[in-house]
Parts: C-alpha cells; sequence; structure tokens
C-alpha cells in the first residue's frame, strides 16, 4: 500500500511538541502540506516547519481562549486556502486531587475541559461549515485510553474530557457522513512525550512499562502511522470508530 497526500492541507493541532510534531512529520513524508499549529513553544514549531518543509507553516493559538479556537482554523483556511483534513491532537493533562480547593479544583476542570474539548468542538463546527463548501474533508481525534478506561483519581477532568472527544466523533461521523465528512478517532495510552514524563518521574519507567504487553514504552512514531492511514482516504469505511494504541495496556 502505498499512501500519497500530495495536495492535502491538513492543521495539525498541538504539533509543537510530542505527538503533534510526529504526526506532523509523517503526514509531510507523505507529501501533505502541514499548518504546524502552536501556543506556547514557537522556536520548535518554526523549526518543525522548516525540517518538514513542503510550505509547512505555523500558526499560534491558545486553545483555552474559544475565539482563538475560532480563529486558528480561520486563519489557515486563509493562508492555503482550503482545508482538507484536521487532527485535533492539542491536550492538556492537569494533576487535579480532589483535596484542591473547590476554586482551584473547578479551574483545572474548566482548563482542562476548555482545551481538550471546547476548542476542539469550536475546531469540528468550522471544519464542517468548511468540508459542507468545499465536498467533503477528514477530522481525526487524539483523544485516550482515559476516555474508555477511566484514569486516576487526581485526573478526572482529564478522562471526562476525552469522552466528549469520543462521542463528539460519533455524532459527527453519523450526522455529516451524507456529505462526505469522516470522523475518526484515535486513543493511545501512555506514548514517551512531555505529557507522560511528570508520571513516568511520578511513579517510574518500570511501572508504566508493567502495564503494557510490549517490551518498550509507545512513542510518538508509534501513534503517528495511524493518523497517516486515516488522512489518506483508505479507511473511511471506519467513519466513527475509535483505534486503541495502548500496547494492550487496556482491551476492551
Ligand atoms: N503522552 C501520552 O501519554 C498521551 C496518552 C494519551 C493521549 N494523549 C493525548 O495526545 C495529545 C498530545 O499529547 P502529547 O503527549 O504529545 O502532549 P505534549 O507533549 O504535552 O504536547 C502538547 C501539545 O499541545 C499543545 N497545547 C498545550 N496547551 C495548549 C493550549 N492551551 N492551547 C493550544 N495548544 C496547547 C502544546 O503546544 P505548545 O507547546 O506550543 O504550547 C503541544 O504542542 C493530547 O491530546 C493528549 O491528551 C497523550
Amino acid at each position: 500500500m502505498r499512501i500519497d497526500l500530495t495536495g492535502q492541507i491538513i492543521l495539525v493541532t498541538g504539533a509543537s511538541r510530542g505527538i503533534g510534531a510526529e504526526i506532523a512529520r509523517q503526514l509531510a513524508a507523505s507529501c501533505a502540506t502541514v499548518a504546524v499549529h502552536f501556543s506556547a513553544s514557537s522556536a520548535s514549531a518554526e523549526a518543525l516547519c522548516a525540517e518538514i518543509g513542503n510550505d509547512a507553516r505555523a500558526f499560534q493559538a491558545d486553545l483555552a481562549d474559544s475565539v482563538a479556537a475560532d480563529g486558528l482554523f480561520t486563519a489557515v483556511r486563509e493562508a492555503y486556502g482550503r482545508v482538507d483534513c484536521v487532527v485535533n491532537n492539542a491536550g492538556i493533562a492537569v494533576h487535579s486531587p480532589l483535596e484542591k480547593s473547590l476554586e482551584t479544583w473547578v479551574a483545572d476542570w474548566d482548563k482542562t475541559l476548555d482545551v481538550n474539548s471546547r476548542a476542539t468542538a469550536i475546531i469540528t463546527r468550522a471544519s464542517v461549515a468548511h468540508f459542507k463548501e468545499i465536498g467533503g474533508g477528514r477530522l481525526i481525534y487524539v483523544s485516550s485510553r482515559a476516555a474508555f478506561r477511566g484514569d486516576s483519581e487526581d485526573y478526572l477532568a482529564y478522562a471526562a474530557s476525552k469522552g466528549a472527544m469520543v462521542s463528539l466523533v460519533r455524532s459527527i461521523a453519523r450526522g455529516f457522513g451524507k456529505q462526505n465528512i469522516k470522523a475518526f478517532n484515535v486513543a493511545p495510552g501512555f506514548v514517551r512525550t512531555d505529557m507522560a514524563q511528570d508520571a513516568i518521574d511520578a511513579y517510574g519507567e518500570d511501572f508504566v512499562l508493567g502495564g503494557i504487553a510490549l517490551d518498550r514504552l509507545t512513542e510518538p512514531k508509534d501513534v503517528a502511522p495511524m493518523i497517516v492511514l486515516l488522512a489518506s482516504g483508505l479507511s473511511d469505511h471506519a467513519t466513527g470508530c475509535s483505534i486503541d494504541i495502548n500496547a494492550a495496556s487496556y482491551v476492551h
């Protein structure tokens, strides 16, 4: 099977680091033009654009801000003239034990859902409107094993925000399939990035490794190929699906 994404304009949110950066690399390696979104990490986003080429450009937006989230899609569409696919990957995981004060715990909850769920919904809304105009498109979401298995009691908002993504994918897939709009969910387990490092530091790598069936921790390069395949259109009849990439740490 050869995957050729020549001519596709693909927005990847949270592409400045971690899983998103590797998704951008692998999409560009299959000849897509990638809009590299970042919030704080401008230098790494610019460096990634230079590395992957093919007219990749960096776009800044703090996705905690709903206006900025909507503006991101508009900026990419105006820069390239069209968007064929969006990979909703940006996300945060805030350590938020129930012992925190109500005010702080609620602030953590709101920020997590603002970035992981609300911004994703806003970008979805803008994408669907654009895809209807251009005759179709693909939405790919990076949720988490936490959406299905649950997370620890210190990450309730994170798990809830990822659960919301799963129902969003299913609704978009069912609601807009006849308009040639497809939606897919990819659900990783622990992946070696800055986000996972806190847990690795806290519990040790052996603890994390002990939870998976394979002999090494999942890395961004193990997740990105599935996104490339879904973006290609070769798996369109999987629309609405959730694909686990968690090294059999959770099987359901
Ligand atoms: N790593 C894991 O173990 C794991 C497991 C399951 C699912 N996931 C999911 O995979 C996705 C990528 O995770 P990762 O591990 O690659 O995380 P990461 O290394 O922490 O990178 C997070 C990315 O999201 C962006 N981001 C963070 N806050 C943002 C905000 N307020 N507005 C806009 N962008 C923001 C960051 O941009 P800047 O640096 O530019 O601010 C960065 O590009 C997330 O949705 C995460 O929930 C990760």
